[in-house]
């Protein structure tokens, strides 16, 4: 019997799968489930294959054979999660479908282990409200996919224990995952409602005829996608503007301000907020280590720039 965490994957579509790599390749055992015995067949076959490309750009620390090897694929859910430290729900988006898992889950699963759904939008305490043992559930939102993407959206429900969701951050990051605790059930959690800001503004250009389709990708994948590889939108303000954010805030944010009431929203960077993401900002990036800072993002633009021409 090896000592290894073990990961119980339900459901073996696109994430199911791409769960099934990133615990594996983290030491983990795997068992994954699904009912459609054409996904069973097919899993350690789609493992594999993603985990030799890995491989060949040297993202693996392990030959490819034995990483694999440490995933095995089911139709019995019992099987899949009956020794699991973490269980992973990777269903279809549909609530009833989720709940009938949990409820087989939850029987099966041992008493310490945390139950993690997958999904996209639903809020955890919707899936999990009245189930017994809701306590040890929580979303944890991947983006796809998570082998490769390490950010995964912690959503606890009010009536998730503290202790459910130490363990999901320890368990996930134990293999590379960086998790983000969300700290309400705002719809769409984190990086949807960044990605549907982006995207509103996207379709409003496009029907006001500022820029095409095409334009507007491009301002995205030849300028502001390449930073946001490197810096999210707080740090690639600050690094923008010497003086940090607090120096940018001031200098722009009036025009930010006058661009979103063009769009009929009123949320402005008040002098509270902007004081709030400067501690948070210096705390992470003294001033006098700034300039130093703006060298490393344009040394690593120069890295992608490198790759990008295939050297
Ligand atoms: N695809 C993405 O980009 C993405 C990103 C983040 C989160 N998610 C979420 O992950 C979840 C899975 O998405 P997906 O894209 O992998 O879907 P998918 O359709 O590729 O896979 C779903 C799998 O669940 C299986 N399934 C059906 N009923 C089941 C049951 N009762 N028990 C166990 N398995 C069952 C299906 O046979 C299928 O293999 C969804 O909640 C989705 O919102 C998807």
């Amino acid at each position: 019997m090896s000592d290894r965490s073990q990961a119980g994957i339900v459901g073996a579509g696109s994430i199911g799968v791409a769960w099934a790599v990133t615990f594996a390749r983290g030491g983990w055992r795997v068992r994954v489930q699904d009912p459609d015995p054409g996904r069973v067949e097919l899993v350690r076959a789609e493992a594999r294959e993603r985990l030799d490309r890995l491989a060949a750009h040297g993202l693996l620390d392990e030959e490819p054979g034995p990483v694999a090897d440490r995933i095995e694929a089911g139709s019995e859910l019992a099987w899949a999660v009956g020794e699991a430290d973490l269980i992973i729900e990777s269903a279809p988006e549909r609530l009833e479908i989720k709940r009938g898992v949990y409820e087989g889950v939850l029987a099966a699963a041992p008493e310490g282990a945390v139950v993690a759904s997958s999904t996209s939008a639903l809020p955890p305490s919707e899936l999990f409200e009245g189930l017994a043992g809701a306590e040890r559930c929580l979303v944890a939102h991947p983006t796809n996919p998570p082998y490769l993407l390490p950010v995964v959206e912690l959503v606890p429900a009010s009536f998730t224990a503290e202790a459910t969701v130490a363990r999901a951050r320890e368990l996930f990051g134990s293999v590379g995952m960086e998790p983000i605790l969300v700290r309400s059930e705002a719809e769409g959690f984190v990086v949807n409602r960044l990605q549907g800001a982006i995207l509103r503004e996207a379709y409003c250009l496009l029907r006001d005829g500022v820029a095409t389709a095409d334009e507007i990708d491009l301002a995205v994948r030849g300028g502001l996608g390449r930073r946001w590889a490197l810096t999210g939108p707080f740090e690639t303000a600050d690094l923008n503007t010497r003086g940090g954010i607090a120096s940018h805030a001031q200098k722009m944010g009036p025009a930010y301000a006058r661009m979103g009431a063009e769009r009929g929203q009123d949320d402005p960077w008040t002098p509270e907020l902007v004081a709030q993401v400067e501690a948070e900002r210096r705390r992470l990036l003294p001033l006098d280590e700034w300039d130093s800072r703006v060298l490393w993002r344009d040394e690593q633009l120069m890295r992608v720039e490198a790759t990008r021409r295939g050297k």
